[in-house]
């Protein structure tokens, strides 16, 4: 590749078309033309993206960030910035609470909530005008489910952070990166309670770090605070955008959504291929080369950052073929599936996620099967183009 400057270089994240969830055009270019491409970042920091490879070689310490927030001075890292032992050491505490048994377990408790927040939009019913799915359903679904059955707060506790406006959106980050103050101190004050007095450690969170680790003098306060933080918002955003945009793909397919309502069996499939087909939480996957490197012909040197192009991936052609087609009997193997990212970093809530998700998409039209949307596709409101794909809100009749 020839030696272009820094400033000549194409600037990332690349943008999507506009009023579109369609991915950049550029990912595609850079696929067929040069799988390993140099980018700038916001900052003008040269790094790599890889739009066709999996990775086992990079490591996270000063990973390439993507906009100026993550950027803050004294930030304390939570375990989605370490690496190796340390890593593996601050993972291994919330770890049990995300295994795939674990979240297994929670499979009825997920399935009540999602039923109770479905019952709720069928009673409100749409005498009022059209009901935003985004803001009764999507958005408080995983805050929900972690609140109950996780960090097990009461159901007032809950609905009352639920509906404080407090922005519960988060990219996996730190208490300060992306922290509205009335959550942080909510969590504040769930430590502190669990710190005067542990439930059975056995049974939530909170009480079974602050047992195994805060009492025994391996973690300190601010630190549980944090991670603590971190595991309440890391995923909203991306399971939000999952629903939102999954009902709307599924709408756009009405033969395939025919079939799901004959058979909400079929869900596990359609939860996959949404997945696949947004990878909607595309911008986490940052590496930095841990050695001089050679990836798909090109020399990377030590300590430069590189972005695994998850969303591109899941779009390369030799892996599923016609990728830009919407397909929910597409063979989908889920350790393959990259929205959830791979190796020791990969998404620690993807099974409790893939639970709700199927809970939501086998039962939405059994509940609302005359569900469809009260405006154009093209006047939704669309997240800004060089972000995660998303909709802001999702107004639909039923
Ligand atoms: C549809 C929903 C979700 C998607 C698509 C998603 C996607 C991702 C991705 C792409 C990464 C980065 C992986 C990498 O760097 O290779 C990640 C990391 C992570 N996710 Fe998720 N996520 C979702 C939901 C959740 C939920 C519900 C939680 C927690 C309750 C969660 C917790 C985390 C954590 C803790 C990490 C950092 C793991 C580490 O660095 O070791 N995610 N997720």
């Amino acid at each position: 590749m020839s030696a272009a400057s820094t400033s000549e270089l194409p600037k990332y994240p690349f943008a999507r078309p506009e009023k579109s969830v369609d991915p950049p055009a550029e990912l595609k270019k850079l696929r067929q033309q040069c799988p390993v491409s140099r980018i700038q970042l916001f900052d003008g920091t040269p790094g790599w993206i890889v739009t066709r490879h999996k990775e086992d070689r990079y490591r996270r310490e000063g990973y390439p960030e993507i906009h100026p927030g993550a950027k803050k001075e004294g930030i304390r890292p939570t375990f989605v910035h370490m690496d190796d032992e340390e890593h593996a050491t601050h993972r291994a505490m919330t770890e049990p609470f995300f295994t795939k048994s674990a979240s297994t377990a929670l499979k009825p408790q997920i399935q009540s909530i999602v039923d109770s927040l479905l019952n709720k939009i069928k009673q409100k019913g749409c005498k009022d005008g059209p009901v935003d799915l985004v803001a009764e359903l999507a958005t408080p679904l995983n805050p929900k489910v972690l609140l109950l059955t996780i960090f097990k707060v009461s159901e007032k506790d809950a609905n009352d952070l639920l509906s404080s406006n407090a922005s519960l959106g988060g990219t996996s980050g730190t208490a300060t990166e992306s922290g509205p103050s009335d959550v942080h101190e909510f969590i504040t004050k769930l430590v502190d309670s669990r710190i005067e007095k542990p439930a059975n450690p056995e049974d939530d969170l909170i009480s079974n770090i602050v047992v195994k680790q805060y009492q025994k003098g391996k973690f300190d306060r601010d630190g549980m605070i944090n991670l603590l933080y971190m595991v309440l918002v890391a995923g909203n955003t991306a399971i939000m955008s999952s629903v939102a945009l999954g009902v709307l793909t599924l709408l756009q397919h009405p033969e395939q959504l025919d079939e799901l309502k004959k058979n909400p069996d079929l869900a596990e499939n359609v939860v996959e291929e949404v997945l696949r087909y947004h990878t909607p939480s595309a911008l986490n996957s940052r590496r930095v080369a841990r050695e001089d490197t050679t990836l798909g012909g090109q020399e990377i040197k030590a300590g430069t950052g590189i972005i695994g192009s998850v969303r591109s991936a899941n779009r390369d052609e030799r892996e599923y073929p016609t990728p830009d087609n919407f397909d929910i009997h597409r063979k989908i193997d889920q350790n393959k599936n990259l929205a959830f990212g791979y190796g020791p970093h990969n998404c620690q809530g993807q099974w409790l996620s893939r639970f709700e998700l199927q809970a939501v998409f086998a039962t939405l039209f059994q509940k609302l099967p005359n569900l469809k949307l009260a405006v154009k596709p093209e006047e939704l409101e669309y997240t800004p183009p060089t972000q995660n794909v998303g909709v802001t809100k999702l107004p639909v009749w039923f």
